[in-house]
């Protein structure tokens, strides 16, 4: 099991967000959790990631506790984030952002992790030199993946990379998501959009307003009629 997250417990003050959630990530899967607004799909990544401090529960990854690390900490240890909205600089081109992703790194594999960036994603090689205020929604996406890439990671942590994006790039985003995945990086991606997430993930959660209500293969909660009703407009 590379990440397991136990009875995880996380609020706002008093607004509690997610009340006990538990799921895991096997070495190589990819794995999404499905819930609509407001289900504390973000919490959830935010917290494993470092950036809010859980209330209780255990959050191991290669079998070591991570919960409650720094960001940065989570970072080193293998997990990078795609956060929700995307996040990129706007003001910087293309490769700032993906030069400041790596900036820890040296200077040659630096350079060698954007250049499979722009193999994967040929638009953003073309636009290097671009202001990430001038992408369109579809690029700044694929920039924010990028931008993971670079810092690296054995696990990648995506917040809802389908928000705001047509039907036809969400479809290519996917793709390139399962491409990274079979070149070796295990994947945790956070939807509302249920069915593509559904259609590139082995497995599911389904999350309700802080509690996980069903898990499966994604395949078995696709063709579940709760699901299909609920989260794939049936
Ligand atoms: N910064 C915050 N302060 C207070 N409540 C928050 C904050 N962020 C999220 N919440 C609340 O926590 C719950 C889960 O939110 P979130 O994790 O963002 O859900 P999702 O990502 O599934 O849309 C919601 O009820 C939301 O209103
Ligand atoms: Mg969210």
């Amino acid at each position: 099991m590379l990440l397991n997250v136990q009875d995880l417990h996380v609020s706002y003050g008093a607004i509690r967000a997610v009340h006990g959630v538990s799921f895991e990530v096997d070495e190589g899967e990819i794995v999404t959790l499905i819930g609509a607004n407001g289900a504390g799909k973000s919490t959830i990544l935010n917290t494993i990631a470092g950036l809010l401090s859980p209330n209780s529960g255990r959050i191991t990854y290669q079998g070591q506790d991570i919960g409650g690390l720094d960001a940065h900490k989570v970072v080193q240890r293998g997990l990078a984030l795609v956060p929700e909205g995307r996040r990129i600089f706007g003001n910087l081109t293309v490769s700032e952002n993906l030069r400041l992703a790596g900036y820890q790194l040296q200077a040659d594999e630096r350079a060698r992790r954007m250049k499979r960036v722009f193999e994967l994603f040929p638009r953003l090689g073309e636009r290097r030199d671009q202001l990430g205020d001038t992408l369109s929604g579809g690029e700044q996406q694929m920039l924010a993946v990028g931008r993971a890439l670079v810092t690296g990671g054995h696990l990648m942590l995506l917040d809802e990379p389908s928000m705001g994006l047509a039907p036809i790039l969400v479809q290519h985003i996917f793709s390139i998501l399962k491409e990274i995945n079979a070149q070796g990086t295990t994947i945790l991606l956070v939807e509302q959009n249920a069915h593509m997430a559904l259609k590139i993930a082995q497995r599911a959660y389904v999350l309700e307003t802080g509690h996980i209500v069903l898990s499966g293969p994604a395949a078995q909660l696709a063709s579940n009629p709760d699901v299909q009703k609920a989260y794939l407009g049936a």
